[in-house]
């Protein structure tokens, strides 16, 4: 066998995928069997690495060398002079703060050497449709040791003691959740795992079952040990079609190798899994209306109790659990309770993926323990702003979580210290914020997304949320009152008090958050007419300072509705009557002439 001199990991995430991993992957396959390489040079295309705004990225081994931003061009040179000659191609590389070359970032910089990886530990490192190179990093060694040496309620008995809390919004411990269906009576029992991730931005699920599919066919199978279930499903929105076919090869393999099927591992334990695809909605992720789904009936969610511990899919005793939340089972079965508990905190052990976007440097996924401050996120792993601006606020948890104002980040992120500040956790989105969000802004582009989502079934959340998100559509128009507030206010605390699912419980939350913390950002929308952070285009305007124009024309060639007049080296001036206040004239000019004031000018 030739002896294989490099690997080439190239990240077949989401985001490097649609910044053109496939033409860099066919010009470095092309160009390396050019050169007759094909034998010593073996290309792995990956789950995501992570460093989403840096792709499409690859890893060089044994080196470890890491190229981002590439292009087919790129590639070629790559080949040409890293593969052939051994010599690194620097304008390809990280370059860090002040501009430093970094060959291998994953050891210098925060937001690679900080990260812990257990959900994603083999994301990004193997090759997700290979079974072989999960198992070489200890894959199915946990199923193995449970099935093998220990007994259903002793896996349950880690699990609990792990401290292992639902990734998937709730935060419920994981362990608990398998006693109830252990313990509920019932021959036949599900194990479905929730992989709908319906939160917008969020995408750490996917990169899970993209990156390394088997770790959810080991942990789900483990679980069924554990509950006492033969078979289980996988709901997964068609959204994801490479994380649909990447389990499908998963599944096939597993079954080939005795992982799954009849008498696993060659005990009396049977298991298997199927996929089951759901068509988008977010409402499809509450449990209940997720096993309506699985059913064959309409997506929606029904009153809790009976749990589905003691009725779930069809009637029978299931168990649900997020993707991330079970990613974590095969290492702390295999390593032990106390090997989780290292990291996080006393209430909340272990790691989040979070999903890292906004105003700050490095943007993507990142994994680190919990109790990490967001401060530590924000400014060492997100690498702070990436225009200088002051960074207001973090959103987190998505559409059912809030905002948490600057003053508030040396916080630890853990599920108790994010409630106690009005947001939560959630699935993992963290959006930054800077001075030029506006938070009345903010709290109507997430509930606009609630209202699409509601699926109707209760009145508060049907109607309540509509009527919540028209009152913003006014303030941010400058129409409110100070009497709108005060509804809002009221009917947000309705809503989440009598909405029958955590859609409507939770869809009040970003309005209710930011109104805890910057009223006085709604207070200027209805008393003055202005938007402090000069967002909410009905009370903007355009103007030029006639001191800095130069007449340079730029702004008004770039107009689309050609409301900028001037001549040559002549002072220029905005037509408000026709301005459409897109910003095109802010962006070219380079004189810094162009700028917003609020209110509007009539
Ligand atoms: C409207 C709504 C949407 C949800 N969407 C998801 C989802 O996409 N993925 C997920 O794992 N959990 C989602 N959940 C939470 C699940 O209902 C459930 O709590 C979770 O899957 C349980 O798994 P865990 O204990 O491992 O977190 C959602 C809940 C609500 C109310």
């Amino acid at each position: 066998m030739p002896l294989e001199t490099n690997t080439i990991l190239i990240c077949a995430g989401g985001a490097c995928i649609s910044a053109g991993e496939e033409s860099v992957k066919d010009v470095l396959e092309r160009k390396i069997k050019e050169y007759n390489l094909q034998d010593n040079i073996k290309i792995v295309e990956t789950g995501c690495m992570g460093a989403c705004s840096l792709g499409p990225i690859m890893v060089i081994h044994p080196e470890g060398v890491y190229y981002q931003k590439l292009t087919p061009e790129a590639a070629e040179k790559i080949v040409e002079e890293h593969l052939l000659k051994g010599r690194i191609v620097e304008e390809y590389l990280y370059q860090g703060d002040k501009g430093k070359i970094v060959p291998q970032p994953q050891k210098e910089i925060p937001f690679f050497s900080r990260q812990v990886k257990i959900a994603t530990r083999n994301v990004g490192i193997i090759d997700p449709l290979n079974i072989d190179e999960y198992i070489a990093r200890d894959g199915y060694f946990a199923l193995h040791k449970a099935l093998k040496e220990m007994k259903p309620e002793e896996v349950i008995q880690v699990v609990k003691d792990s401290g292992l809390r639902g990734r998937g919004g709730a935060g419920f411990p994981t362990g608990l959740k398998w006693e109830f269906a252990r313990k509920s009576p019932g021959d036949e029992k599900y194990m479905i795992c929730n992989a709908d991730e319906g939160d917008p931005g969020a995408f750490m699920d996917r990169s899970i079952l993209e990156g390394d599919p088997h770790t959810i066919i080991e942990a789900m199978t483990i679980a069924g040990y554990a509950i006492g279930a033969t078979k289980g499903f996988v709901y997964l929105r068609a959204e994801y079609p490479i994380a649909i076919e990447r389990l499908t090869v998963a599944l096939n393999q597993a079954r080939e190798y005795g992982f799954l099927g009849e008498n696993i591992l060659g005990t009396d334990f049977s298991f298997d899994i199927e996929i089951r695809i759901g068509a988008g909605a977010f409402v499809c992720g509450e449990e209940t209306a997720l096993m309506h789904s699985i059913e064959g009936k309409r997506g929606q969610p029904r009153v809790k109790p009976p749990f589905p511990a003691q009725k779930g899919l069809w009637g029978k005793p299931s168990n649900i659990n997020n993707v991330e939340t079970l990613a974590c089972v095969p290492p702390i079965i295999y390593h032990g309770a106390n090997w989780f508990r290292q990291w996080g905190t006393e209430k909340s052990p272990g790691t989040k993926v979070f999903a890292l976007a906004g105003k700050v440097k490095n943007t993507g996924l990142v994994e680190v323990p919990m109790g990490i401050t967001l401060r530590e996120l924000i400014y060492e792993i997100g690498g702070g702003s990436p225009t200088g601006k002051k960074i207001k606020a973090v959103q987190t948890g998505g559409p059912s979580g809030g905002v948490i104002p600057e003053e508030y980040f040396d916080t630890p992120v853990d599920y108790e210290s994010l409630q106690k500040l009005g947001a939560i956790v959630g699935s993992g989105g963290l959006i930054v914020l800077d001075e030029d969000d506006c938070m009345v802004d903010v709290a109507k582009f997430f509930l606009e997304f609630t209202v699409d989502e509601s699926c109707g079934k209760c009145t508060p959340c049907r109607e309540g949320t509509k009527k919540m998100y028209e009152i913003l559509d006014k303030i941010t128009k400058g129409e409110g009152t100070e009497e709108d507030i005060e509804i809002l206010e009221n009917l947000g605390n309705v809503i989440k008090d009598s909405s029958l699912c955590g859609l409507g419980q939770t869809a009040p939350n970003p309005v209710l958050s930011t109104l805890r913390y910057y009223k006085d950002e709604y207070l200027a929308h209805v008393r003055e007419k202005k938007c402090p952070a000069s967002k909410c285009k009905a009370l903007i305007s355009y103007v030029i300072d006639p001191e800095k124009c130069v007449g340079c024309t730029a702004c008004a060639r770039v107009c689309p509705s050609s409301c900028i007049s001037g001549e040559v080296r002549k002072v220029h001036e905005i037509d408000q009557s026709a301005c459409v206040k897109c910003g095109s004239c802010i962006e070219v000019c380079r004189f810094g002439a162009i700028s917003k004031v609020t209110p509007a000018i009539e």
